[in-house]
């Protein structure tokens, strides 16, 4: 007996529908949405539909209205169409519809992911969906900090559960690489060249002036705030570059390359691509989206500068200075035309800190004011994420008051890794392989940092402690990671074809451990539809997490490996290990099949 009709969409959704046709046939004209949730005591049942309460409060003083919420209750589950999901149902309280769901129903489920593969478990609804995810987005020639850490891996993780639901997914990483502070950076590499050549070195732009991008910056800088003189030839930098002087393009093209060298640098560790289109791909446009949104009226001259006036903002959205300018607002705006006109988005997701929260807003408000954003067409979201916090609380800097280079933040994830395996693997009389420690290492390291990261809501703020993260115990990519390898191992020790073994055996969930373990595997594609309804990572954190668990529950009471069940319940742990490493792959951490 295995699969015998192909399951689609979630079982959630599958109640959904079952529910929805009920409620069409008992109340025809209510036009209300199914509400079903999962059960929080397992004692009541699976699911349960929350609709009567509701529906008695709208039916209330109509003719023939009910006399009892349970009397809707009662009338929703009299239309319920036959189905072979539904094991039972019982009424609670003063009108919830508890739903226990079908053993076999649970098990066909699971014996059709192990023999057609987890995409069947993908939610529906988003196939073909264009999804443009605006995440990371770095400054050029300043540092990296945490929080383009934060943006890089949320955002990489949305684009992996929305890829993995069949969305034509466009990762935008866009590059702060446009701006005044260009000027200052050009005038001062110019300054470099003069010198050396003066003291009899080369006349061209060398790799080394932009080595230590950083460096190139602070000097900039405090010669921008300190000698006039080099303020204005900074300024006048700027309008040469932005009138498409070659030798001052040159100049900038130097600089961003470098950054982008150290950027890919930190995505290649991450297992991150990104498509860079900076703030300079849409110059060329800004001066036409100005005008329009002008033409149009839906942009006004206040005070010498061109502005959006939105509704519920006391400062508007300014999309050109005074001084002719362009700024963060303007690129916003023309970015988000060109994503809409051209990517022909259905969808466009911002990974920033919730500091520019106002800042989206207003971009959305003006958008929707110019009519370019309109009510059932497509969307726009801010995804914000809170603050990275050090062991004190505050702002996580280093010693030296510096902001944290992450490529050592990284190093240091894996260097402690590395050690811990080492020592464990001694202790266990195994041999060191350095390639396997190394790789090892490298998952767990980086998919520590990712996890801690990914565990928290993102609106929350969190502290970085590596000592945390790199616990072999509780909520930790590492405590994860060893899980993991835990029952790959036993699969392996069985030394049989899980696979093949799908076909013939059947999915038994006789013990309440593997009946619960069964249900929650069952639940992973609700999971991420949660995920992607909040756009939170941490979904898909929890759902792993206490997936885990299940797992470790059933395997105190359930014995695998030399028991009766050992075919079917070899089943359930290969489930449990494939759904956990599609859980690590949409947090873009490698698994580990030995540690
Ligand atoms: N470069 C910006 C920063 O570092 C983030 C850009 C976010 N994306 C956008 N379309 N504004 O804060």
């Amino acid at each position: 007996m295995a699969a015998t009709s192909a399951p689609v969409g979630s079982m959630r959704g599958e109640l959904c529908d079952l529910f929805r046709s009920a409620l069409t046939v008992s109340y025809p004209n209510s036009a209300v949405d199914p509400a079903i949730a999962a059960c929080n005591n397992a004692k009541n049942g699976d699911y349960q539909c929350n609709n009567a309460m509701a529906l008695f409060g709208k039916l209330k003083g109509t003719e023939g209205a009910p006399k009892a919420p349970r009397d809707v209750a009662n009338a929703i589950l009299t239309a319920l169409p036959a189905n072979d999901l539904v094991a039972e149902t019982s009424l609670a309280g003063p009108g919830f519809i508890n739903i226990r769901l079908k053993k076999e129903y649970l098990a066909s489920r699971i014996s059709h992911m192990l023999t057609g593969g987890l995409a069947s478990w993908a939610p529906k609804g988003y196939t073909g969906k264009k999804v443009v995810i605006d995440f990371s987005s770095p400054n050029v020639a300043k540092e990296m900090h945490v929080g383009h850490l934060r943006s890089t891996i949320i955002g990489d993780t949305l684009c992996r559960v929305f890829e993995y639901c069949g969305a034509d997914v466009l990762r935008l990483n866009h590059v702060g690489d446009w701006g005044t502070q260009f000027g200052m950076l050009i005038e001062h590499m110019a300054d470099a060249r003069r010198k050396r050549v003066e003291a009899g070195g080369e006349d061209k732009d060398l790799d080394e002036d932009v080595s230590d991008l950083q460096e190139l910056y602070r000097a900039a800088k405090k010669r921008f705030d300190e000698e006039e003189e080099f303020k204005t030839r900074a300024r006048e930098a700027v309008t040469r570059l932005q009138s498409g002087d070659a030798t001052s393009l040159a100049s900038w093209q130097r600089i961003c390359a470098a950054s982008r060298r150290e950027f890919e640098a930190i995505y290649t560790r991450l297992g991150v691509t990104l498509t860079e289109r900076g703030e300079s791909f849409y110059n060329p446009m800004l001066k036409d989206v100005v005008d329009g949104l002008k033409e149009a009226g839906v942009a006004t001259i206040d005070d010498g500068a061109t502005c959006v006036f939105v509704e519920g903002q006391t400062v508007p959205l300014i999309v050109q200075k005074s001084d002719g300018g362009f700024g963060y607002a303007s690129t916003d705006m023309a970015a988000l035309k060109h994503r809409l006109n051209d990517e022909k988005a259905d969808w466009i997701i911002y990974v920033t800190d919730v500091g520019q929260s106002q800042h989206f807003d207003m971009v959305f408000a003006a958008a929707r004011k110019a009519g370019w954003l309109v009510e059932g067409g497509p969307k726009v979201s801010h995804v914000g994420f809170g603050l990275v916090l050090g062991e004190d609380g505050k702002r996580f800097r280093t010693r030296s008051g510096d902001l944290v280079r992450l490529v050592e933040l990284l190093d240091e994830a894996k260097s402690r890794c590395a050690a811990t395996i080492r020592e464990r693997r001694v202790e266990a009389g195994e041999e060191v392989v350095e390639a396997e420690v190394e790789e090892a290492a490298s998952a767990m390291g980086y998919g520590a940092v990712k996890y801690a990261d990914l565990k928290n809501h993102r609106s929350t703020n969190y502290k970085f402690s590596f000592d945390e993260m790199l616990n072999l115990k509780g909520n930790t990519a590492v405590y994860l990671l060893y899980a993991h390898a835990r029952i790959a191992g036993i699969v392996r020790k069985a030394d049989k074809d899980v696979y093949a073994l799908a076909k013939d055996t059947p999915v038994v969930l006789d013990h309440p451990k593997e009946l619960e373990l069964a249900l929650h595997l069952c639940k992973f594609p609700e999971a991420l539809e949660d995920a992607i309804e909040e756009l939170a990572p941490n979904r898909v954190t929890d759902y792993l997490y206490d997936l885990s668990e299940k797992f470790n529950s059933f395997y105190v009471d359930c014995r695998v490996l030399g028991s009766e069940q050992e075919g079917p319940r070899l089943l359930l742990a290969e489930a449990t290990a494939c759904v956990m490493r599609k859980c690590f792959e949409l947090l873009g951490i490698k698994p580990l099949y030995r540690i």
